[in-house]
């Protein structure tokens, strides 16, 4: 459409060689330097300070959280440490007041919910992620509202990654077990085809057995190439499967590692995963 043939070159190139906070914490230690894009994680919520409101206070304070294509980072940390908060501000759901947000090397600190969407995230809330009155198969139609081309495949998908859901595909989603509505959830957030999936408390209230089953999708939908950025309760299990895991404690960033380091790390494991 665009007679300009530069405005079709989707993202800032040279964002991606930039760390406007010259922090270099996220850079990629096995980055071979060959292609740009892969010095920077995937996605970064980049130093952000920030609350609720225009004068609320700070919930996050210079608060790093980041993802890499393909991987599944854990955030992880006390209640109201924050992680929700962290995951509403990378989503676009807080003003910053400091730092910012990349996806792809592209900084899109200023776009609303709806056009990250656009850009590839998919978000599944904490509460209140899906239509309970609407049936399973209505919920992953709404899901992929703003698709202009055929759902059927992806819904398809959906299905086949989570097939307790075509079964119940007519069914009031209201009706589901906990955990089948968090596959719902998911699965509404699939819709859109993301390339990076954020998932606030995925296996909140489901029996062990049932948070193990939804761990080993979320590998399976990673190993897709997907990108998976999720806070868990469930830390200890979360970290296991974590390529990248951040303790946040009051909106800060206590530790960060990979989820292996952070087992193994022994005041972490002493404050947060009970020893
Ligand atoms: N919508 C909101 N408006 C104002 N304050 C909020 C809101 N949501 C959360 N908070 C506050 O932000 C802090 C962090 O909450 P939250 O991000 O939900 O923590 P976590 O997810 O780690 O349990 C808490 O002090 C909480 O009271
Ligand atoms: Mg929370």
């Amino acid at each position: 459409m665009s007679g300009n043939p530069y405005q079709d070159d989707r993202g800032n190139k040279d964002a991606s060689i930039v760390n406007p906070k010259g922090s270099g914490t996220l850079v990629s230690a096995t980055g071979t330097g060959h292609e740009m894009h892969t010095q920077e994680a995937f996605l970064i919520g980049d130093s952000m300070t920030g609350g609720y409101g225009k004068s609320g206070p700070d919930i996050l304070h210079d608060c790093t959280i980041a993802v890499d294509k393909g991987e599944i980072a854990v955030i992880v940390g006390p209640n109201g440490a924050g992680k929700s908060t962290g995951m509403k501000a990378v989503f676009g759901m807080l003003n910053l007041r400091q730092g910012s947000v990349r996806l792809g090397g592209e900084d899109i600190t200023d776009l609303s919910p709806q056009a990250r969407v656009r850009k590839g995230m998919g978000f599944v809330p904490q509460t209140h992620n899906i239509f309970t009155s609407m049936t399973v198969e209505e919920n992953l139609e709404m899901g992929g509202f703003i698709r202009e081309d055929d759902i059927q495949d992806t819904i398809e998908q959906v299905y086949e990654l989570f097939p307790i859901l075509r079964d119940k595909r007519n069914q009031p989603a209201g009706e589901l077990s906990g955990g089948q509505r968090q596959q719902v959830a998911v699965g509404r957030a699939l819709m859109t085809k993301p390339t990076v999936l954020m998932l606030d408390e995925p296996t909140a209230g489901v029996s062990p057995i049932v948070m193990d089953e939804l761990f080993d999708r979320i590998i399976e939908v990673a190993r897709t190439g997907i990108s998976i950025l999720m806070v868990e309760q469930n830390a200890r299990q979360a970290l296991e499967i974590a390529d990248k895991g951040y303790v946040l404690v009051q909106g800060s960033n206590a530790h960060t590692g990979s989820g292996k380091d952070l087992l193994a790390d022994p005041e972490v494991r002493q404050s947060f995963l009970g020893g």
